[in-house]
């Protein structure tokens, strides 16, 4: 984690107390949860149309009403409740607005995490539920005005959990991102997440991913399509920080999935890997992308530790999980939770295969998940090989899903979507 921390833990009430009432002496403003305005009807503020992308954000001419409700003080109660590890909001059979409903009541409790879990719930059903939105602002002004605080007495890692929740509550907001720059400017050592070690022009490749992977998000978003994101093939977590980015910045709520060896490619088992034209022909990935043992230490820990802790200021720790191994390994414990997006860029037929099976066996699939296959068209994009033929076999294999393409991404991705049969 970040280094200098000095104050793990706030110490009790009185301080607490303190720290409230300076950061109010501070900042300067009071302001109340719960808001006592009505939010105004979604139809009454933007269009909800299918294919929108988004809704329309003219909550401005709110935001005057909004901030003159903020009348109470903060208070120190309200900030010891904050926690980021947001509890699961049971929701399964509840619509948008009976979310909506359910988190305007905790709000009243002053119940803020629960409040934010079925807020979160409702604009993952509906994309950026207007209700949901207009309430979501108030508690991204507190998790921030808490981070704040935390900052003022350099309990870092407080700070950035604030500062990453108040993003998620509202990513339009600059206050924690700037603050979340300062803490990030103490930081010293090197970011793997920020390194593209895969493509021959950085900048290129960063363009193309960033856009191919909002494309699928924002599809899972507006769609509803409610589940986790799944990386296989992280490497040292430069798409798995895309990711991470661009989840915050389109409001999806799931947890990110990130599995690796965090060691290098496999042995090539499979014959089909073993005569393809990046292993037979060229050995292209001759060193098997495995990190120097020194670099690996220089991290300061093991790889995924590494990689979580740098997404950690981006998204709640608590929504990256790392899984360490090689498929054959790590895949024998049962996945659960649903997929809305399966990023698969782990370069072999014999990985690939192993990936899809453990998804399929697992139930981790359903209608509307999106398929990213990073390396499409290695092997010259030939169908006998590699992530192509090990799809064709899982589509042969089964008659639950179908697939349709959605689009390709720069030299080598291609990006699909599966369908459930309904009959
Ligand atoms: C091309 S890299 C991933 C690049 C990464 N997405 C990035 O952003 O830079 C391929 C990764 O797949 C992993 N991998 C491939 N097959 C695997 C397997 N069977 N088990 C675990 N990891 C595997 C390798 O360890 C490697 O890190």
């Amino acid at each position: 984690m970040m280094q200098g921390n000095h104050l793990s833990e706030f110490p009790g009430k009185l301080l607490i107390r303190e720290l409230g009432f300076r950061l109010l002496r501070r900042i300067g403003i009071a302001f109340s949860l719960p808001i006592k305005e009505r939010p105004v009807r979604p139809e009454e503020s933007c269009s909800n149309s299918s294919g929108a992308l988004g809704i329309k954000d003219d909550f401005s001419r709110k935001d005057k009403a909004l901030n003159t409700s903020m009348e109470n003080a903060l208070s120190p109660e309200l900030i010891t409740s904050l926690v980021t590890d947001l509890p699961i909001a049971d929701t399964d059979s509840l619509d948008a607005m009976e979310c909506f409903d359910k988190a305007k009541t905790l709000i009243n409790l002053n119940k803020i995490p629960e409040a934010f879990a079925y807020l979160n719930r409702a604009r993952a059903i509906v994309h950026q539920f207007p209700y949901a939105m207009l309430e979501l602002r108030p508690i991204a002004q507190l998790y921030h005005n808490a981070a704040s605080v935390a900052w003022t007495y350099r309990d870092i890692d407080k700070a950035q959990a604030f500062a990453v929740t108040a993003l998620e509550a509202d990513p339009k907001l600059d206050a924690p991102r700037e603050l979340l720059r300062e803490i990030e400017s103490t930081s010293t050592g090197p970011d793997t997440t920020k390194h593209c070690y895969v493509f021959y022009d950085p900048d290129r490749a960063n363009l193309i991913h960033r856009e191919a992977i909002r494309r699928c998000l924002e599809f899972t978003a507006i769609s509803g399509v409610i589940g986790d994101i799944f990386e296989f093939g992280v490497l040292a977590g430069w798409t798995a920080r895309i990711f991470a980015e661009t989840m915050r910045d389109c409001m999806i709520m799931g947890n990110l999935r990130l599995y690796d060896s965090f060691a290098g490619l496999p042995e090539y088992e499979s014959v089909v890997d073993r005569e393809s034209y990046e292993i037979a022909g060229r050995n292209i990935w001759s060193d098997k992308m495995k990190f120097p043992d020194d670099f690996v230490k220089s991290l300061g820990g093991s790889l995924e530790k590494h990689i979580k802790d740098r997404l950690s200021t981006i998204i709640r720790s608590e929504r990256i999980e790392t899984h360490r191994g090689f498929y054959s390994e790590s895949l024998t414990t049962p996945i659960k939770g649903k997929a809305a997006l399966v990023h698969i860029d782990c370069d072999l037929y014999q990985s690939t295969v192993e990936v899809l099976d453990a998804l399929l066996r697992d139930d981790v699939f359903q209608d509307g998940c999106v398929l990213m296959f990073d390396d499409w068209n290695c092997n010259r994009g030939n169908p006998n090989f590699g992530e192509r033929r090990a799809f064709q076999e899982f589509l042969d294999m089964q008659n639950r899903f179908t697939t349709s393409q959605f689009f390709t991404y720069g030299f080598n991705g291609a990006a699909f979507i599966l369908h459930e049969c309904m009959t």
